[in-house]
């Protein structure tokens, strides 16, 4: 089955044509990171807009590069949520006029759906497996039993990893997003330079909170300013990058050891991050645990990775009713077969 699929849940319009949930044909990425870096973040007016500017092109750029024309597309996956309400109806419209138009199924997934399951794109992974989801918006522990069939663990109480990256490079005068900026630094500087407190770590769940760490940073800063470049700096960005890292580590070791899971999928713009990817290859080999991480080129946002559970959906025949709207909110615990 050959997918159209479309992300427009926060400020990347994307849109991919995907063979079988598996075989990337073409996938477009349109960032609009550029225009909400004046404001510091996501400004979620502008981002609407420009989707309504972009995802048209998009789309035809994706047919384009897949060499395929609108005639060959047999479904739309599209993300239903979490995100912005505005940003998400864009393409939840547009995925639903061309069903409509071409008489053709379309489904809406679960955003985190997607991150969860891009490695599938590169090597499927054998279910039950472990996940940790770690992005702008969210740091989850999952069990996943199959498609659709998740179970929380465990989540941040207040600020997800990606967000305390963006917020900490903020804090030290860095455009946003941050995030990659602050890795590419702490990879020259000394991860043991600062003592950065490592929140939750031994409270017995399998929650995180990272935003007692963002404080720590500022406080930190407004004490004695680092300047950047420099190796103040890069000491500061790699002992932040450690805590998160031990955290990060900590907290899915326990999971694993609590679930027995064989097999551990990280996911989402932060398993980007250097620091994490390394840990996660150590903690694996040690626990004897099957790693899959895909590339970074599939750990942010794009359309392709939707493709996966929305191939898996519609050739089961799980179909969205044109009457289904956009959840800005969405807890993945609570995807069932009706709910989408
Ligand atoms: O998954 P994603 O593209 O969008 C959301 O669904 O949120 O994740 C974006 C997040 C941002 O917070 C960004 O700063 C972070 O991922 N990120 C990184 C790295 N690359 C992207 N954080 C740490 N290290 C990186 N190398
Ligand atoms: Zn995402």
């Amino acid at each position: 089955m050959i997918l159209l699929s479309i992300e427009t849940s926060c400020d990347e319009t994307a849109a991919a044509v995907v063979r079988d949930g598996r075989e990337i044909l073409s996938s477009v990425i349109s960032s609009q990171v550029d225009i909400h870096a004046a404001y510091g973040g996501v400004v979620p007016e502008i981002a609407s807009r420009k989707h309504m500017e972009s995802l048209a092109p998009v789309i035809s750029q994706a047919l384009q590069d897949a060499a395929v024309g609108m005639e060959a597309v047999e479904g739309v996956v599209v993300t239903r949520g979490p995100g912005l309400s505005g940003a998400l109806l864009v393409g939840f419209s547009a995925a639903k006029a061309i069903a409509v138009a071409r008489k053709i199924p379309f489904v809406g997934v679960h955003h985190i759906e997607g991150h969860l399951f891009a490695p599938f794109l590169e090597q499927p992974v054998d279910f039950p497996f472990l996940a940790l989801v770690v992005s702008g918006g969210h740091t989850h522990l999952y069990h996943v039993e199959g498609f659709g069939h998740y179970t929380t663990l465990g989540r941040t109480i207040d600020d997800a990893a990606g967000e305390a990256y963006d917020k900490c490079a903020k804090i030290l005068g860095m455009p946003y997003p941050g995030g990659h900026l602050i890795d590419l630094m702490a990879q020259r500087g000394n991860p043991d330079a600062i003592r950065l407190p490592r929140p939750l770590l031994r409270d017995g769940t399998l929650n995180f909170s990272f935003s007692g760490l963002k404080t720590a940073v500022l406080q930190l800063n407004m004490k004695s300013p680092v300047s950047i470049p420099g190796q103040d700096a890069d000491d500061l960005c790699a002992s932040f990058q450690e805590a998160v890292c031990h955290v990060l580590a900590a907290k899915t070791e326990a999971a694993i050891r609590q679930t027995g899971a064989a097999r551990l999928v990280v996911a989402g713009g932060v398993a980007c991050n250097s620091g994490l990817r390394l840990r996660m290859k150590e903690l694996c080999q040690q626990l004897g645990v099957e790693l899959s991480i895909p590339h970074p080129s599939l750990c942010g946002d794009n359309a392709a990775m939707l493709a996966v559970p929305g191939d898996y959906y519609l050739s089961h025949d799980i179909v969205s009713p044109m009457t289904l709207d956009v959840t800005a909110n969405w807890d993945m615990d609570r995807i069932t077969e009706s709910s989408l």
